[in-house]
């Protein structure tokens, strides 16, 4: 059978293992598809560059148009990364028949239905399976395995590059910047690592899945972030001893047709299959109305685990081509967006306060949660080896958004409350 040719965007993490798995697994995806895979020709910045992999010299360019105007091109795969001029390239590309996978959240998260439109009017299959959870098959299955069922939760681990720092964190007490250079190193993280450490990355990531487990077009600015960046040993250690393991977790809900997705530094209970995910690992939990409980784990970055979605994605195209059927299984998101409010959204919290060390002060504090009906689960009072401020570590019952706010700005107004810490989500 004719062979399905690839213009492949970009040769660095993910491209490299892209072409290590089309050059070691060829007979096998010959026997599934019937179709030999051939990248053709790779877009690089610097076509000088030394390479870890094996590809000819003359397959190298570093014009675009070379690859996007190649009438021989069948598909585009793009593991190059970033908005622009990634988007033009992917609509051009579009415009000319050629089907598109690519690994790309940023461009997904953003532009996704923007994409899938112009795909669907030329019937070319756009896929990014490798956009979420790297090596895990997440998308597929939330789009077909769950087609039956109506999922009313997602709570994600879905961005190795935190998940290794805070695992290095709590296990090794390591230092925040050099296990940061760690992921680097090791391929992980995002060449800007700002979108991993404060929660965009996985923002990107929580948008596609939930649009796509709730049937409703999530933008970006729908999902609530806070990132990792200010956690300290003292939240680490606290959480410990109060049973948890702190993650960045990606949380999203629907209740009736309201949703709210987000993504923060959150306590989860140590026996939570969640809890022990650990390194660059990732796990998406969802919550099937039907099916009950169910996750799914793997790695959620580097070369060759990336790939392995990437070239899956090949897979199906090829098979869709030799049946004819590209562009032809897409449902756009066809439920109306109804967001939660802050009343509507509630949560335990973990929250770290210093205080001054004298009577009364915590008779106080109790008042102002009890003012906002925030209920307590747990009060834990530490002296601060430090200084002369006590410490105080509360975990609440579950409270709406609004009134959380209400205690936190008053705390503000409190004199004995030196500084409120870190508030965090809790999940049992
Ligand atoms: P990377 O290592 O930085 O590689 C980017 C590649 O694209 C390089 O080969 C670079 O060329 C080329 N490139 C970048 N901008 C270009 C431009 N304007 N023109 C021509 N070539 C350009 O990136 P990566 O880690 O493989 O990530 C690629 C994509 O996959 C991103 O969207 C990322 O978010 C996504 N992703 C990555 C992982 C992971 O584990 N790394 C996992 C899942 C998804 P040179 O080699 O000449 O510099
Ligand atoms: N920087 C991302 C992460 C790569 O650390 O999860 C995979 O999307």
């Amino acid at each position: 059978m004719k062979p399905i040719k690839v213009g492949l965007l970009g040769l660095g993490t993910v491209g490299t293992g892209v072409v290590r798995i089309i050059q070691n697994h060829q007979e096998d995806l010959v026997m599934q598809t019937g179709s030999p895979i051939e990248i053709t020709k790779i877009l690089v910045k610097n076509a000088g560059k030394s390479r870890n992999i094996d590809v000819s010299s003359a397959q190298l360019t570093e014009d675009a148009w070379d690859i996007i105007n190649d009438g021989e091109i069948d598909v585009i795969v793009e593991v190059m990364g970033g908005i622009e001029p990634t988007k033009t390239y992917i609509l051009e590309a579009l415009a000319r028949g050629k089907h598109i996978v690519t690994a790309n959240k940023d461009l997904m998260a953003l532009h996704g239905q923007e994409i899938m439109a112009h795909a669907a009017r030329k019937n070319c299959d756009v896929f990014y399976e490798a956009s979420v959870a790297g090596g895990i098959p997440i998308i597929r299955t939330i789009r077909e395995g769950f087609a039956s069922d109506r999922i009313t939760k997602i709570m994600g681990i879905v961005n190795g590059t935190t998940n290794y720092i805070l695992t290095k964190m709590c296990q090794e007490g390591a230092d925040y910047p050099e296990v940061l250079k760690e992921a680097q190193a090791l391929g992980y993280a995002e060449a800007d690592p700002t979108s991993d450490v404060e929660g965009l990355d996985a923002a990107r990531k929580m948008a596609i899945l939930a649009t796509l487990g709730f049937n409703v077009e999530v933008a970006l600015d729908d999902v609530s972030v806070q990132g990792i960046s200010s956690i300290s040993s003292d939240d680490i250690t606290y959480s410990q001893r109060l049973g948890y393991e702190l993650k960045l977790l990606g949380i999203a809900e629907r209740d009736n047709d309201s949703i709210s997705v987000t993504v923060q530094p959150t306590l989860i209970k140590k026996g939570h299959p969640l809890a022990s995910v650990n390194g660059v690992f990732n796990a998406v939990y969802v919550y099937g109305e039907a099916v009950g409980e169910t996750m799914f784990y793997g790695p959620g970055a580097g070369e060759l685990p990336t790939a392995t979605s990437v070239v899956a994605d090949l897979v199906a195209v090829s098979k869709n081509t030799n049946l004819g059927v590209n562009g032809r299984r897409v449902t756009a998101p066809y439920k109306q967006k109804k967001l939660k409010t802050d009343e509507e959204v509630a949560y335990k919290n973990f929250i770290l306060l210093h205080v001054s060390d004298e009577p009364g002060v915590l008779a106080n504090i109790a008042q102002v949660f009890s003012q906002h009906q925030v209920s307590l689960q747990s009060v834990l009072q530490q002296p601060n080896p430090n200084n002369p401020d006590a410490e105080i570590i509360i975990i609440t019952h579950e409270a709406n958004q609004a009134s959380m706010k209400k205690v936190l700005n008053e705390f503000t107004t409190l004199d004995d409350v030196r500084r409120v810490v870190s508030v965090y989500r809790v999940e049992d």
